[in-house]
């Protein structure tokens, strides 16, 4: 049977563009025994995959020119030789950026959406949600009455950092691209304050502004001059999780010295980074959380949905100019 699939076709210098990739078309094999053939239906698009698409060792390993794409998604069985899924199963896993794929049944693990959006699996109960909850939670600490600030707000991991700083009692300030964004982060997410950083003058005088007591924890997803404003403002004794750099992801060369460092010295700060996936001891824990502030209605979720399998490129790029509210997603069936 043949397929469409997306392949790397050339590694990006500085921002990629729609040129790194290529589609193209393939035969897949028969189904062997242990073996189920899927139908891609939602596939994430993360800033992590950009990392990806250098030839560099990293805690993932690199895309490899001429070979598909990767990442998470969620499927639907259409035939299987395994005894673990049935034929209209949906299943997630780590699987190629293609409408079809032949898969052992090893690799998937079967997901219930018979409450729950699939796409929550790709979002808020999948690897952004427990990001967030790991980075808020066992790094940031945040207690009530203390202010916490997150950049990337209101992207898939900010947004859900973000709230739990709030279930934890704490007065939360997001900083994002653009006016719709901070105004949804206040009247959806329950952010007590927001900073539109592409029209602000100066991050660290405006965050000064709105937090007089200085912030006590810091969730970081962007890292530049951005974290350099927060980092101005940082309270004696903070934390901050560093999550992501994606301001940085882009660049030919780094900037030059480290601007952060002597406000965690007077300061006295703490500043651990992370990945997810060392945690996985956490997994259970986090999506157990999740999953009851979701029920009971103190956790809150968007998605920004990008119908077609061809759109894989745009969305993904789409990460880099703010394209989305919540998780970006692709809906390719
Ligand atoms: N440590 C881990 O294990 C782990 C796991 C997952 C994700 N991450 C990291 O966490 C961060 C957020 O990931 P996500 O999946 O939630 O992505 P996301 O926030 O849903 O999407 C990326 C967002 O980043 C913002 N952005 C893009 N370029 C920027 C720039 N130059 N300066 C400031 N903001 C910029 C954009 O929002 P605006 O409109 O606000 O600019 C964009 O919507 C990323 O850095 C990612 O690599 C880390």
């Amino acid at each position: 049977m043949e397929t469409t699939q997306f392949v790397l076709a050339s590694r990006p210098y500085g921002m990629p563009s729609a040129a790194n990739f290529r589609v193209e078309k393939i035969n897949l094999e028969e189904l062997k025994d242990n073996e189920v053939l899927l139908k891609s239906w939602y596939i994430s698009v993360d800033p992590y995959m950009r990392g990806r698409m250098n030839d560099t060792r990293s805690y993932v390993e690199a895309f490899q020119v001429n070979q598909p794409i990767n990442g998470s998604i969620v499927a639907k069985v259409i035939e299987s030789r395994s005894n673990k899924f049935h034929k209209d199963d949906v299943v997630a896993g780590t699987l190629p950026w293609s409408v079809y794929s032949v898969q052992n049944a090893e690799n998937l693990r079967k997901i219930d959406v018979s409450k729950i959006p699939p796409y929550y699996y790709l979002g808020i109960l999948g690897m952004p949600g427990i990001t967030a909850y790991i980075g808020m939670i066992d790094i940031c600490k945040p207690s009530k009455g203390e202010t916490v600030v997150v950049s990337g707000a209101a992207g898939a991991v900010g947004l859900v950092a973000g709230q739990i700083a709030k279930i934890r009692g704490a007065r939360v300030i997001g900083i994002a691209g653009s006016d719709e964004k901070c105004k949804l982060l206040k009247d959806k997410f329950g952010f007590a304050e927001t900073i539109n950083y592409k029209i602000s003058k100066s991050i660290r005088k405006d965050l000064a502004k709105v937090c007089p007591e200085g912030v006590n924890a810091y969730f970081d997803n962007v890292g530049g001059e951005i974290t350099e404003g927060v980092a101005a403002n940082l309270a004696f004794h903070a934390r901050i999780a560093l999550c992501g750099q994606i301001s940085q992801y882009n660049n030919t060369k780094l900037p030059a010295g480290n601007l952060i460092m002597s406000w965690i010295l007077t300061k006295s700060v703490t500043l651990q980074g992370f990945i997810v996936r060392s945690y996985t001891d956490r997994f259970d824990e986090a999506l157990t959380c999740l999953t009851q502030w979701l029920n009971e209605g103190n956790l809150k979720y968007t998605e920004t949905i990008i119908d077609g399998f061809e759109k894989l490129p745009d969305a993904f790029l789409g990460l880099f100019s703010g394209k989305n509210q919540g998780k970006m997603i692709v809906e390719a069936d």
